[in-house]
Parts: C-alpha cells; structure tokens; sequence
C-alpha cells in the first residue's frame, strides 16, 4: 500500500475512542466497542469512505494495545465500525492526567456545567498553569496524528471541551484541510466563562476559531459561545448568519441536534441478556409503579436532589408509598476527581437515609445500583412508568431520549428545563427546574398519577422527538456543513 493510499478522508478525534482493551487471564487483548451517537454515526459512513478515528489510549491493556500496533493503528478488522480505522494515542501519564483530568474534567467540564462551589473553586494558580502547558501537549499529539493521517481536503471532525485547540493547531499546518469542532457539553455564558484566566479563555476561543464550522447540540449553547466570542474576543459576531469574523476568518457555526440511534437500541433490546434482566427487574418491583434514572455518577446529572425529590415525595404524598419503587443506576465516573468521590460518597447516603426512613419489611423504596450493567439499563427503560432526567445543565441527555423508544407501555418523562434534550421535548415531558426539589417532587406526583391514555399519548410524542435526528444523520450533517 502506497503512503497516499493509507490517507484517510474524513477523520474523528475525540478524547474517548470508539473501543476499549482489556487484559484477558492468559495475558492476550480483548476489546470491546462503544456505543454513542458518534460510533454510530462514523460507522454508516466509513463504509464508503476511508475514515481514521483518532482517540486516546484510557488505560493500561489500551496503552498496551497502542504500542504493538504499528504507529498507534489498530487492526480494522472486528471493530464493527464499517471499516474505519483507529490510531490510539499513547500519551505519556502525567500529562494526559493533567489534561484529562484536571483541565478538561476539573475545570472545563465544571465551567460548561457551572459547577463551581465558588466560595473554594476554582483557583487558578502556578499549578494550573503547568496542567494547561499539558493539555496543550495533549491537542499537539492529536493535531500532529490527524494533519498526518489527513488526506489532501480531508474533513476533520473534532469532538469536544478535551480538544478544544486543535482546529488552530492543525489549520496552521495544513491550511488544505476542513475542519469541525462539536462541543457535546453545553457552552458557558460569558459572565461564567470569563472565571478562567483571561488568556487561556481566549487560547481556547481561538484554538475552536481554528475551525471552518463550530457545532452545538442546542441553539442555547451556540448562543453563549457567541457571545463569549463577543466579549473575550471583541470578535464581530454577525447573529443573523450566526458567524464569527476573527482573525481575517469567517467562522459559521451550527446547531446539530442528537437524537436516539432508535433501530440499534431496538435491535439491542431484542437480546436475550436483556429479556433475563427484564425478567429480574419485574420480579424485584412486583407489580409497583417504576421510577427510573440512568446516569453516570456526574456532578450535573444532579443525582443527590433528584433523590431527594424522591423522599419529599414519599413525604408529602404518603399515599405514594408502598406503591412505587425508585430504581437509581449511578454508574462510576472519573474517580480520579475528588468531586466526582465525593459525590459518589452524597449519593450513597441519601439513599440510605431514604430506605432508613420509609423502608417496611415488605418494601424497599430506593434500589440504588453502582454497577454498570447496560441490558439491565435497556430492560429498565422497556419497564419504566416514569423517567427522570433533572441534570444541572446537560449538553443534550440521550437517556431522555432512549428511555421513550424502549418503552413497552409508555413512560413519562420528568425533564430539566437545563438538558438540551429540553429542545425537542419540553411539549411532552413533564418540566421541572432541576434546583426545585419540591417542584420535581410534584412532577413526580404528576407523571406517577398521569391517566395511561395521557400517558401513551405523551410517550408517542417523546419517541417522535428522540428519533427525528439519528446520530447518522447529525454526523452527516456536521460533515455536509463543511461543504
Ligand atoms: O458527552 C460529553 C462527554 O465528556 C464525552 O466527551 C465523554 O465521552 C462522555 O461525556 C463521558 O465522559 P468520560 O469520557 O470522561 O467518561
């Protein structure tokens, strides 16, 4: 094969791959593909198009994985990604857990998600400088990989807050290239944003700048980024095309909704490890109403005051319970944040203090499960009356959106005004603001007491939302928006 040949067309960087390895007993890989809208998406077009998928290396067996394949690419073959190719970047420890973790996660992610506990955080001090020369080193190895593997007028889609410099760094060098940066985290106000130092606010602007197309997964988050570019920027923002002039560069920018990947879902829900957890499920809420939430253990999912809604409501609607049983998955995430432990720790808590207070030798009002277990969380959304979703902020929430398609007889949503999912379902889910414990308490009564008719009518509309912008189409889109 020619060096031209091995070029790839169209080119993905995200922080987190489409596979994951692990070490087997005897010492040999295994891998395991992802799900998302993004491995879905990639995958309906890499079966035409030579497609590279560029990624992180997350652990030891993928460190492992990274150093025997020839310049970091895996073996295309099994990955069920239609063909695209991965190069895992095996980036050094301590600078990867700088960007990783303590830039992108502990600072980037909580300004996008405004979840500073300001009277301690965030302090930016010659500490944090050092991290952020290491999450620049970290965007440099994804912008060297991706100008490398680009083929003459390639497209690039760069994903998210952890690459936010590298639509610059790669522009800089090959001017040929097409380039989209897609936040799938909401975008911070200005009068948030402008907590981080002024310089490194206006590093990460521009590094995004760098792009042709910058995408959001709601207008609302689209919004703010222009307005910071206005302010930190001073940049001539013109919102009728909704582009921003900088640096002798007219930059669009675009909203792409994400909706659920309907047929896959389905398909995966027709397994028999999900018929079994479905099986387990029914025989542990007995004929109860179920309320469900599906999260990973995150600070803006807002987990602590959905339970604690849950407890108001057994307070205050006592006829409640006995008849209803709550069924919290908090899976782990990034532990290797302090908050994230804490939070851990709070969840754990109130629900125990939930199942001390009303629990009766006959009932267990919480069932609190840490393990992630994904066909029990599809035979859990085939199951559910109600469904909350009540992050602090959310870029879009695709569980709002699957729980809906699986349904087997029709759930309600209880909903956060602040999920971009918010968008195409606020008119059927039931909306509360996420910090009004006693209004989510009252949702809960409301879509809990909701007549089934009102109920399926409800869900119908819901699935109709969540299915209009299959993770196919919103990748095409983002790739079409670069001409
Ligand atoms: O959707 C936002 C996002 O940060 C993705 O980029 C990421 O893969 C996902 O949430 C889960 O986070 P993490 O990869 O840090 O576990």
């Amino acid at each position: 094969m020619g060096e031209q040949v091995d070029k790839a067309q169209i080119l993905v960087a995200s922080n987190r791959g489409p596979v994951s390895f692990s070490v087997d007993d005897d010492g040999s890989l295994s891998f395991r593909r992802g799900g998302g809208g993004l491995v879905s998406g990639l995958s309906s077009v890499a079966a035409e198009i030579d497609t590279l998928w560029v990624c992180a290396a997350l652990s030891d067996a993928d460190r492992k994985a990274a150093s025997s394949a020839p310049d970091g690419r895996l073996d295309r073959a099994g990955f069920d990604l239609g063909g695209a190719r991965v190069r895992m970047l095996d980036i050094p420890e301590q600078t990867f857990a700088n960007a990783y973790t303590s830039v992108a996660n502990s600072t980037l992610w909580f300004v996008h998600h405004m979840l500073y506990d300001t009277p301690n955080k965030p302090l930016f001090d010659a500490a944090f400088r050092a991290e952020w020369e290491d999450y620049r080193a970290y965007n440099a190895s994804f912008a060297e990989a991706l100008v490398t593997g680009a083929a003459e007028g390639a497209k690039a889609a760069v994903q998210d807050y952890h690459l936010a410099l590298v639509p610059r760094m790669m522009r800089g060098r090959r001017p040929d290239l097409r380039i989209a940066h897609f936040s799938h985290t909401p975008w911070a106000p200005p009068e948030y944003f402008g907590m981080l130092p002024a310089d490194i606010g206006r590093e990460l602007l521009e590094g995004m700048l760098g792009a042709d197309h910058v995408g959001f997964l709601s207008r609302r988050w689209a919004d703010a980024f222009l307005k910071c570019c206005e302010t930190f920027l001073r940049a001539d923002v013109n919102w009728d095309h909704r582009t921003v002039d900088h640096g002798g560069r007219i930059v669009r920018t675009g909203v792409h909704g994400l909706g659920a990947d309907a047929e896959g879902l389905r398909e995966r829900a027709e397994q028999e490890d999900v018929a079994e957890r479905r099986a387990t499920l029914r025989e542990l809420v007995g004929g109860r109403r179920l309320v469900l939430r599906v999260d990973r253990t995150e600070l803006s999912k807002n987990i602590v005051r959905g339970l604690a809604a849950y407890r108001e409501l057994l307070r205050t609607r006592p006829e409640w319970r006995g008849r209803v049983t709550h069924l919290a998955f908090a899976y782990p995430s990034r532990g290797d944040v302090p908050e994230y432990r804490a939070y851990t720790e709070s969840v754990r808590r109130i629900a125990e203090e939930i199942n001390e207070e009303f629990a009766t030798p006959e009932w267990t009002p919480l069932i609190l499960e840490v393990n992630d277990d994904y066909p029990r969380s599809l035979a859990s959304y085939q199951l559910a009356d109600v469904l909350v979703v009540n992050p602090i902020r959310d870029g879009m929430n695709l569980v709002a959106k699957e729980g809906p398609v699986l349904s087997h007889d029709g759930c309600a949503v209880v909903l956060s005004t602040e999920a971009g999912a918010a968008d195409d379902m606020g008119g059927a889910a039931v909306m509360v603001n996420p910090y009004d414990v006693s209004e989510t308490a009252e949702a809960l009564h409301t879509a809990l007491s909701m007549p089934d008719d009102e109920r399926r009518a409800r869900c119908e509309r819901l699935v109709e939302a969540s299915v209009a912008l299959p993770p196919q189409r919103w990748f095409t889109d983002q790739l079409r928006a670069l001409g």
